[in-house]
């Protein structure tokens, strides 16, 4: 168990390293969106957890929300050429990419307490552009994580 832990704080240093050199959303708040959604672990496959979704990759990115933040693509790949999507988000970089992307174009004060901070990354994710201020489930595993994350990084 404490190696688990270990490795998952170095999987998260990781992250922000990575993330240190892009803009906008605190490296911070994407490691702990990392987190929440597989713990971080970078070799999350595409799966569909229920018919007609299909997420994939450490942020478990969908289709629909990778083509909303313009279809970043891994070096040397082609946005248009079948796999684009798979390859980008199951790469930590490239679902890192993808995801500041898409809160450049719709994050905004999803709960209304006039600040944009990164509960509103967190909903904006999970709800997607549309329905950001919906209901948070109690006992929500996501949700959990991310308070975990959270108060460990004074967040
Ligand atoms: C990460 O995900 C892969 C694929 O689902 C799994 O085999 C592996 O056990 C996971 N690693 C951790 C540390 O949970």
């Amino acid at each position: 168990m404490a190696l688990v832990k270990q490795a998952m704080i170095a999987v998260t240093a990781a992250v922000i390293f990575a993330l240190v050199y892009g803009e906008g959303v605190d490296p911070n708040c994407l490691g702990c969106l990392c987190e929440a959604s597989t713990k971080c672990n970078a070799s999350t496959a595409c799966h569909t957890p229920y018919p007609g979704a299909y997420f994939c990759g450490p942020f478990l990115i969908s289709w629909a929300y990778w083509a909303d933040a313009d279809k970043p693509i891994i070096e040397g790949d082609n946005a248009e050429q079948k796999g684009a999507f798979e390859r980008c988000v199951q790469d930590l970089y490239c679902g890192a990419e993808t995801v500041r992307r898409y809160m450049a174009k719709f994050l905004d004060d999803c709960n209304g307490d006039g600040a944009v901070t990164c509960i509103d990354v967190i909903r904006t994710h999970k709800f997607g552009r549309e329905g950001c201020g919906g209901v948070i489930q109690q006992g929500d595993k996501f949700w959990s994580q991310y308070q975990e994350c959270e108060t460990r990084l004074s967040l």
